[in-house]
């Protein structure tokens, strides 16, 4: 039976990871995958996480499994982090879940289950991974119009045009904070026109917030997710400590559903706990322990606090020095949008066959939409990087 299989498609950005470690050439940059770099382009464990850890070797007693929602303090701690001080948290529940995309998928079939004839909205473009979880979960996707090609902003009136069509049976998907790919974010005047159409029209918001953290604050990032949740009778949320806490590997995530009161959202809780069971029974452990452990230790929050605050200095400070160079080299200030866009990504606007020529030529390696991951430039290539990026804006 496997031998009738179509050939499997690539994933556009974990293949890049492969592509760029085979790629023999001495000077390469790696600007695919969402992953952050130090200076010396390493992802080194963050402090706190290294503390934790010994924590946890020090206290933990027993690895026996712990349940179907994952850690229960983990829980209570990320909801806290995203919502606490607001009219949502007697009304909401959590489940811990193997990274974001986990709980993409788990939301995804809750929705299936709860509202079989659900269409969600996602923004064109997208976090990649967005449609293909939402349709595997048997929902209908459709798009909503978002970035602005020629501005290489947020072009909100065409958005908020087109949910102005979205209805009781729609879900829109929202990106949190730091817009991926595009790195352009909606302001906190969008956030409260969306808010307003949920409660005119009755779609459901749904709110990925995969890189709280990295735009202009933990709290700042939140804001506009915080004012929906505020306003709507119900709202789906999904969180990943993958990028704030640097647990890439450890898939440690969480999903949140907001009711109507406390009685809707354990009902939506035990639907979630069945799905769980019936694909990985439960999360892994380690990564939640670790998170639990920082963000019930005050010593250890604050010095998190302060080691993702230094990550997002140094993104400001990359996207400052790389828009600065490329003025220098092109005398032109065409792309300062880099400095105006948030979090780890910026879309360049360059066509696939420009991105080719970026890797073909230059050994620099980003998404073929045009998304670089600033996060994976390091002090010492961004004049190379602005060199390949003006030979490339060049057209043949
Ligand atoms: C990315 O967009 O690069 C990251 O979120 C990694 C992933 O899971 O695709």
């Amino acid at each position: 039976m496997f031998s009738q299989l179509p050939e499997p498609a690539l994933d556009p950005i974990l293949s890049l990871s492969v592509a760029y470690r085979n790629d023999p050439r001495e000077h390469k940059v790696d600007l695919g995958i969402g992953v952050y770099k130090n200076s010396q382009g390493q992802t080194p464990v963050m402090a706190a996480i290294r503390q934790a850890e010994t924590l946890v070797y020090q206290q933990q007693t027993t690895k026996s499994y712990v349940g179907l929602a994952g850690c229960e303090e983990f829980n209570q701690s990320m909801t806290e982090l995203l919502l606490a001080g607001t009219n949502a948290m007697p009304r909401v529940a959590a489940i811990q879940t193997p990274g974001a995309s986990g709980a993409l998928r788990m939301l995804g079939d809750l929705l299936k289950f709860a509202q079989p004839e659900t269409t969600i909205w996602i923004s064109d473009p997208s976090y990649v991974n967005h449609r293909p979880v939402m349709e595997a979960a048997g929902l209908k996707v459709r798009s909503y119009r978002y970035f602005s090609r020629d501005t290489k902003q947020v072009d909100v009136e065409a958005m908020l045009a087109d949910l102005k069509t979205a209805g009781k049976n729609d879900v829109v998907l929202l990106h949190g904070c730091c817009h991926n790919p595009t790195g352009a974010d909606i302001d906190f005047a969008a956030w409260q026109a969306i808010a307003e159409l949920a409660q005119h029209q009755g779609f459901t918001p749904f709110v990925d917030i995969a890189y709280q953290g990295f735009g202009d604050g933990l709290l700042e990032d939140a804001q506009g997710m915080r004012y929906l949740a505020e306003h709507v009778e119900e709202m789906l949320i999904t969180t990943s400590c993958s990028k704030n806490f640097g647990l890439y590997r450890e898939r440690t995530g969480a999903a949140l559903v907001v009711g109507e009161n406390a009685q809707a959202v354990a009902k939506a809780k035990g639907r979630l706990l069945t799905l769980a069971r019936a694909t990985y029974t439960m999360p892994p452990d380690h990564g939640a322990a670790l998170v639990k452990t920082i963000l019930q230790t005050p010593s250890l929050t604050q010095e998190w606090q302060t080691e993702l605050s230094a990550m997002r200095h140094r993104l400001i400070s990359l996207r400052h020095l790389l828009c600065e160079e490329l003025r220098s080299v092109q005398q032109t200030n065409a792309f300062d949008f880099i400095t105006q866009h948030k979090g780890m990504f910026t879309m360049l606007g360059f066509s696939p066959d420009q991105m080719a020529r970026l890797r073909d030529e230059f050994a620099i390696y980003a998404v073929a939409d045009g998304r670089i991951n600033i996060a994976g430039l390091t002090e010492a290539d961004i004049p190379y990087v602005a060199q390949a990026i003006k030979a490339v804006s060049i057209l043949k």
